[in-house]
C-alpha cells in the first residue's frame, strides 16, 4: 500500500506553497485527549506522513520534542526549510518502521497519510512505540468541499464536484479510505480505548488563485497530470475560467471554502 506519490520536488514545493497548516481545533481535540488520557509531561511527538512539516509545526509548543517523519525526501527536504524551531527535527522513514524505542513516544499525529500505510505493520509499529496510555491521532479531511461567495455557491461546488467526477478514474484504495471516513483504519487500530471525532467543519478564506493551486496539488490530480498532461492542464483551467465566471471576479478575489474534517483518537492500554 506505501506509495511514493511525494517523491518527485515539484509536487513537495506545490505542496509546500498550497497546503494549509493542520487546523487549531483538531489540535487542540488531540492534545485534550492526550491531556485527558495520559496527562503530562508531554515529551514526545512523531507526526507520521509529515508532508513538508504543515501538520508539524502546530505540535512544537506542546512537546519537549517533535519529530516529522515522511517516506519522501523532497517533503523532508521542504519541511526542513522552512523549519523555524529547534525542539523540530525531520527525517525520511516509514510509517511501517519508526526506529524509535519501545514505550518512548506519547502522541503520534497522523494527518492525510494514514491512508496509504500498511495498516497492520503500522498499528504494530504503534503498538510498541506508544507509552503505556499514549495516544494516536489519525486525521483527514474529504474533499470536494463548500466553496462559499455571494450568491452562486451552488454553482462554484457543482464546478469542484465536477472536477472530482473527472478525477474518479485516478482513485484508489487509499482515496477510498478517506471518502469513507477511515472506517477500516479505526477497525485496525489495536486499543479498545478508541473514539471518531467527525463532523468537524474548518473555513478558510484564500485567493480563487491558490484554491487552484490547492485543487494542482492534490494527489488525484497529479496522477491525472502525469497520466494525460494535455487534458489535465486543460481540465484545471476550464475548471478556474468557470468558477472566476460565476463569481464574475479575478483569479485574486477571496473565496471561502468549508472543509470537513475527521479524526480518530486511541490511548494505548496501561
Ligand atoms: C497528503 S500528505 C500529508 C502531509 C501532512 N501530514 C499534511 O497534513 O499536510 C501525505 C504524506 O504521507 C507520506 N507517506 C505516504 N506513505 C507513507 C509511509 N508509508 N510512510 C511515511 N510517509 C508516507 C507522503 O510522502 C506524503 O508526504
Amino acid at each position: 500500500m506505501t506509495q511514493y506519490f511525494f517523491e518527485k520536488p515539484g509536487h513537495a514545493a506545490l505542496y509546500q506553497k498550497y497546503r494549509l497548516p493542520s487546523p487549531n481545533e483538531i489540535n487542540d481535540l488531540i492534545l485534550n485527549y492526550l491531556q485527558t488520557k495520559k496527562g503530562k509531561p508531554f515529551t514526545l511527538a512523531v507526526d507520521v506522513g509529515c508532508g513538508s512539516g504543515q501538520s508539524t509545526r502546530g505540535l512544537t509548543s506542546y512537546f519537549e520534542e517533535v519529530v516529522g517523519i515522511d517516506i519522501s525526501e523532497a517533503q523532508i527536504e521542504e519541511a526542513k526549510k522552512m523549519e523555524r524551531s529547534d525542539n523540530v527535527s525531520y527525517r525520511q522513514g516509514l510509517a511501517e518502521e519508526l526506529g524509535f524505542q519501545d514505550g518512548s513516544v506519547d502522541l503520534v499525529t497522523v494527518g492525510a497519510a494514514a491512508q496509504w500505510f500498511d495498516l497492520e505493520k503500522f498499528m504494530k509499529e504503534i503498538d510498541r512505540v506508544l507509552k503505556p496510555k499514549g495516544c494516536l491521532a489519525l486525521y483527514c479531511y474529504t474533499v470536494p468541499c463548500i466553496l462559499n461567495f455571494d450568491d452562486c455557491s451552488e454553482t462554484l461546488t457543482q464546478i469542484i464536484q465536477d472536477l472530482f467526477t473527472e478525477l474518479k478514474p485516478y482513485e484508489t484504495i487509499a482515496t477510498k479510505r478517506v471518502w469513507n471516513e477511515y472506517r477500516d483504519l479505526f477497525d485496525a487500530i489495536p486499543f479498545p480505548d478508541k473514539a471518531r471525532a467527525k463532523d468537524i467543519f474548518i473555513t478558510f478564506k484564500k485567493p480563487v488563485s491558490w484554491f487552484i493551486g490547492y485543487l494542482n496539488s492534490s494527489v488525484l490530480f497529479q496522477t491525472y497530470l502525469r497520466e494525460k498532461l494535455e487534458d489535465a492542464k486543460a481540465f484545471m483551467e476550464n475548471t478556474e475560467q468557470r468558477l472566476l465566471k460565476a463569481m464574475g471576479v479575478s483569479s485574486e478575489a477571496i473565496v471561502e471554502f468549508r472543509t470537513k474534517y475527521y479524526c480518530l483518537l486511541a490511548s494505548k492500554p496501561e
